[in-house]
């Protein structure tokens, strides 16, 4: 196919106009309440890592878990979906791009429970960066480490 100089012209400004970071990684849909600013935080992180992001603000967030099926035992203050994988909590960008890379079998989806300080959204300025697992779950009961994270340093 012949491009004309001019469509040429508007594909290489495309290109320039797209920041490295933001090759398209997949659309994260997000939902977490209103008021909580630190999902707010993670959802930045995850935009700067080039991800899409659906912003869905709900007041009730234990409805959202029920409709998506996510288990109760790895609570954090937002759910999301990537891809039909489910994802709980600040999980670092890293590990989205594992997950989506790898695709492991029996895999439901990962989740980092609780709000470790120094996960992305959850900067304390201050106060150390914690040591947290992303932990993998699949049917059931079943959970396994996926990966461990200093601040945004896998480790
Ligand atoms: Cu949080
Ligand atoms: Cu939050």
């Amino acid at each position: 196919m012949m491009l004309s100089r001019r469509g040429m012209m508007l594909c290489l400004l495309t290109l320039a106009a797209a920041p490295a970071g933001a090759r398209a990684q997949g659309r994260v849909e997000v939902w977490r309440d209103p008021g909580c600013g630190c999902c707010g935080g993670w959802i930045a992180h995850l935009r700067e890592g080039g991800f899409a992001v659906t912003d869905n603000k709900v007041r009730d967030l234990e409805q959202a878990r029920r409709m998506l099926g996510m288990p109760d035992d790895l609570r954090s203050c937002h759910v999301a979906r990537l891809d039909g994988y489910l994802i709980e909590g600040h999980v670092p960008g890293a590990a989205l791009r594992r997950l989506l890379a790898e695709r492991p079998p029996r895999l439901r989806g990962i989740a980092v429970p609780g709000m470790p300080v120094g996960s992305p959204g959850m900067e304390v300025p201050g106060q150390a960066d914690e040591v947290y697992d992303v932990i993998a779950f699949g049917e059931g009961t079943q959970r396994w480490p996926f990966m461990r994270f200093h601040g945004l340093r896998p480790v």
